[in-house]
């Protein structure tokens, strides 16, 4: 199956019991038993449940792997990949993350006796400067998350490869839409479903998918054993979020590019970054490894005034302020103030999160309304 009829049909089954053509939510913490161990393949929800399979056997079909995994949030799913390690091992991770990865990272796995390295991976020989023998896990973001930098993933995953790392990649901005990182030599790839997989602002939730057997079992056993799985209603309604997942991506894609010439030649705008752009400065990888660009950009305005910045996501209408991003709706945000508060100011303007910086998630909505919203809030 090629991508869009993947995304409504792979890995999945119709009902066995009336045939339905979409996968009941089956509401149950548990199943019936004729004997001691005499059940159907379901034993407890935490465990398996027959709609968070439906909807783990389509991720891993979107991402073209073999094994899905479907979690709480996102953040659940990344704090599963980092209970593979144990204490005194390393993690090499982007330096310019979401904002809760970095702190998932510094503030809970740190002491547990994990050690974070956090390098821009723009230049990817950077990386194997840090490795060592207790390096285990790449971590790598792409485009990253508000600078939309992009990182060269065959180029990493050959340095995986060479020192037998696990590298892992959060696909979340991109989606399998315009990039499947498997197919360029990423052991994990993970999702906060939260955001266009779900596609409608409706639900919080996180996805793993691999390829390899082994490492699947050992994550599935930390799903099972740490327990931070979600629901089934949840489960259904990320399924039936991804059987639309090319349609509204195509849009977001179109509408993020206008959106992004409009910005560029507003001359109150100073700069804007979107890996579109030919003079992006990783524009020829991001041409390489994605299939387009997508609909998250970000921009800052001459001056790099606070308030103004403030004053500018207060005045969108069409334009939600709100946290969080990928629905069908055009979302903005203040990364300095909102999802990249947690990082130390110091430490998030190095990586160009500076006060005047504003995020959009362009939605799929008309675009006259989109590009007049923008006009008369930043005028
Ligand atoms: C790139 C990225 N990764 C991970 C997460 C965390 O996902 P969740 O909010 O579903 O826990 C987010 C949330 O914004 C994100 O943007």
């Amino acid at each position: 199956m090629k991508f869009n009829t993947k995304t409504i049909h792979g890995g999945q089954k119709h009902d066995t019991a009336f045939g339905a053509v979409m996968p009941p939510i089956y509401q149950t913490s548990t199943y019936a038993q004729t004997t001691p161990g005499g059940h159907k393949g379901f034993e407890y929800s935490r465990t398996h449940n027959p709609t968070r399979h439906a909807l783990e056997n389509a991720f891993a079909s979107i991402e073209n792997g073999k094994f899905g995994l479907a979690f709480g949030s996102g953040l659940a799913a990344i704090d599963a990949v980092i209970k593979l390690l144990k204490p005194g091992d390393e993690v090499i991770s982007t330096n310019d993350l979401y904002g809760g990865s970095y702190r998932l990272f510094t503030k809970i796995f740190q002491d547990f006796g994990i050690k974070f390295h956090f390098i821009g991976m723009q230049n990817t020989t950077n990386i194997e400067e840090l490795i060592n023998e207790n390096t285990k896990i790449i971590w790598v973001e792409t485009p990253t998350n508000p600078m939309m930098n992009i990182i060269d993933i065959k180029a990493v995953s050959e340095i995986s490869k060479k020192y037998k790392l696990i590298l892992a990649v959060d696909n979340t901005f991109a989606t399998p839409y315009l990039q499947q990182p498997l197919d360029l030599g990423a052991d994990i790839v993970m999702h906060s479903a939260t955001k266009y997989l779900g596609g409608h602002s409706d639900v919080v939730m996180g996805a793993l998918v691999v390829k390899d057997k082994e490492l699947a079992d050992r994550l599935y056993f930390i799903q099972n054993a740490s327990g931070a799985v979600c629901g089934p209603q949840d489960s259904f309604l990320v399924l039936r979020g991804i059987k639309t997942l090319h349609v509204r991506m195509q849009r977001h894609c179109e509408n993020g590019k206008d959106v992004a010439e409009y910005l560029r030649n507003h001359p109150k705008v100073k700069k804007v970054y979107w890996p579109g752009f030919e003079e992006h400065p990783n524009h020829l990888i991001a041409k390489s490894q994605m299939n387009d660009f997508g609909g998250m950009i970000s921009f800052t305005t001459k001056g790099n005034n606070y308030d103004d910045a403030i004053k500018i996501v207060e005045n969108l209408k069409v334009f939600t302020l709100a946290e969080s991003l990928g629905g069908v709706e055009s979302l903005c945000g203040h990364p300095a103030s909102m999802t990249h508060a947690s990082i130390p100011k110091t430490e998030r303007e190095k990586t160009g999160v500076v006060d005047s910086l504003i995020r959009l998630s362009v939605g799929i909505e008309d675009i006259e309304d989109l590009i007049a919203d923008l006009n008369q809030a930043i005028n």
